[in-house]
């Protein structure tokens, strides 16, 4: 005989299993980045399933022990057993894994080395404004000194805080300005140059002067083992020089391998750290990056609350004169291009006068050569050339730069010339089984970077390797 008791204890747990995994898959999917990471791996959608399997398998076991009931008392025994058995293991998985994941996805480092980061507001000199972010253990107050002769303009925190983000603002175009931090070793970065004319580069050879010149580069993936950080280290090293005199360092995604773990994110500030000290780094968001909750991590060191910020946080615009990057927020393809993202793109597009560079910058990638993983093709991104590349030709976006597939491409389509560059030292893509029509120029296998120079109406790019060797040069020009 089945006592009362046994009988609620029973129910309870036939009921708890459902809903426990029905909140956690509801937790998952509500964090940004899950419904890609669903729907462009092969493996993730079988883990989802048999997570959601598991919690209503007790259920339906238990509905069938009901049906059978006296009729076929064995069967029926042995159903309830199994809805017992069932449900017990999915209750034990819900909180499992959000015991092991939640912890983990939450943790944010008490300390953080400084980073020099652009900011998406606009100052007095038609250039960004920059901001020296970190994070300490204790409350403290801090200075940063800043100016073009000497570190005079002093910028003082009016508070005790452990979350640091000391804007830089207002600065001159093409000035070199020198700047410390509580008065320490002494750093400096060259603001970009905004002037029509200058000194063009020449492929590979001399630096560029007057103009905008900044590098790009994505999907350094720091904490996967078969990343080459060392590659990843030259390419900083190269790019930080001060007598190279780049402006500017967009970091399109893919930082880490995964967004849940906070040591990788330590890996990553420790490398870019120094090197935005002289030259400042923008980093956006990457598939990777935001994986089960990373975009926590993303935000608090990247992107924090205390940074002053013109509107989102996760997609702006960054000036230098003439030339008008704007980054989105695209992960695995257009699962976030929200209404808001879509018609704040289009008003900022339309706002830019005609004749001034038009940049997009963001991870995954519209049109590019690839191959299939699993039946998941890495190649012209049938939703991003449905839902974004008609928006990019009908503004007359000049470029469009991304990540997302780990090999270097120049591709033109409908006016609009798009870059692949994920290949800042994660494992390179295998060579491509499919050559998208619009393909230019494409090479796998190496690590490197993209070297962009702008001066007046002349765009010029050079991808590099990772010891700096210019591979490849494109120039666009806007006057013909
Ligand atoms: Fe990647």
């Amino acid at each position: 005989m089945v006592s009362k008791a046994s009988i609620v204890i029973y129910r309870e747990i036939v009921v708890l299993a459902p809903v426990l995994t029905a909140a956690l898959l509801l937790w998952l999917f509500s964090l940004e980045g899950t419904l890609g990471l669903y729907r462009w791996t092969p493996d993730y959608p079988r883990i989802f399933w048999s997570i959601g399997c598991l919690g209503i398998a007790g259920p339906v076991f238990a509905v069938i022990g009901g049906v059978l009931g006296a009729r076929v008392p064995i069967a029926s025994r042995i159903a309830f057993v199994a809805s017992v058995f069932l449900s017990s293991a999915g209750i034990i998985l819900a909180i499992g894994l959000f015991l092991y994941i939640f912890p983990g996805a939450a943790r944010i480092s008490p300390s953080t080395p400084p980073v020099l980061l652009i900011a998406n507001k606009t100052g007095s000199g038609g250039v960004s404004d920059l901001a020296l972010v970190f994070r300490t253990a204790a409350p403290t107050k801090n200075v940063v000194a800043y100016g073009p002769e000497f570190p005079s303009t002093r910028v003082g925190e009016g508070n005790l805080s452990r979350d640091h983000a000391i804007p830089l603002k207002n600065l001159s175009p093409g000035t070199r300005y020198r700047w410390t931090l509580n008065d320490g070793p002494e750093h400096s970065f060259l603001t970009p140059g905004i002037s029509a004319s200058g000194t063009p580069g020449e492929k590979g050879l001399a630096p560029l002067s007057g103009g905008f010149r900044f590098a790009v580069g994505s999907d350094p993936h720091f904490g996967a083992a078969e990343s080459s950080i060392d590659h990843t280290a030259s390419i900083l090293r190269w790019v930080s020089d001060p007598a190279r005199g780049f402006n500017a360092f967009f970091l399109l995604g893919d930082s880490v391998d995964r967004g849940m773990v906070d040591s990788q994110w330590q890996s990553l500030l420790g490398a870019l750290s120094p090197a935005s000290w002289s030259v400042p780094v923008r980093p956006i968001p990457g598939n990777h990056d935001t994986i089960i909750d990373g975009m926590v991590h993303y935000l608090a060191y990247l992107y924090p609350k205390v940074m002053e910020t013109r509107g989102s946080r996760l997609w702006y615009r960054i000036d230098a004169g003439n030339v008008h990057v704007l980054t989105l927020e695209m992960l695995w393809g257009t699962e976030d291009f929200s209404a808001a993202q879509r018609s704040w793109l289009e008003s900022e597009l339309s706002s830019i006068p005609p004749g001034d560079w038009k940049l997009v910058m963001m991870h995954c990638m519209a049109y590019s050569s690839g191959y299939s993983d699993g039946g998941v093709p890495w190649f012209d991104h049938r939703d991003m050339i449905r839902e974004l590349s008609p928006i990019l030709e009908k503004y007359g976006v000049d470029a469009a730069f991304s990540g997302h597939d780990h090999d270097m491409e120049l591709l033109r389509k409908n006016g609009v010339t798009y870059i692949v560059i994920g290949t800042l030292g994660g494992i390179p893509d295998p060579v491509r089984t499919y050559s998208s029509p619009a393909s230019v120029w494409y090479l796998d296998g190496v690590h490197g970077f993209l070297d962009v120079g702008v001066i007046g109406g002349r765009m010029d790019l050079t991808f590099r390797d990772h010891a700096g060797t210019a591979l490849e040069s494109f120039s666009i020009d806007k006057n013909q």
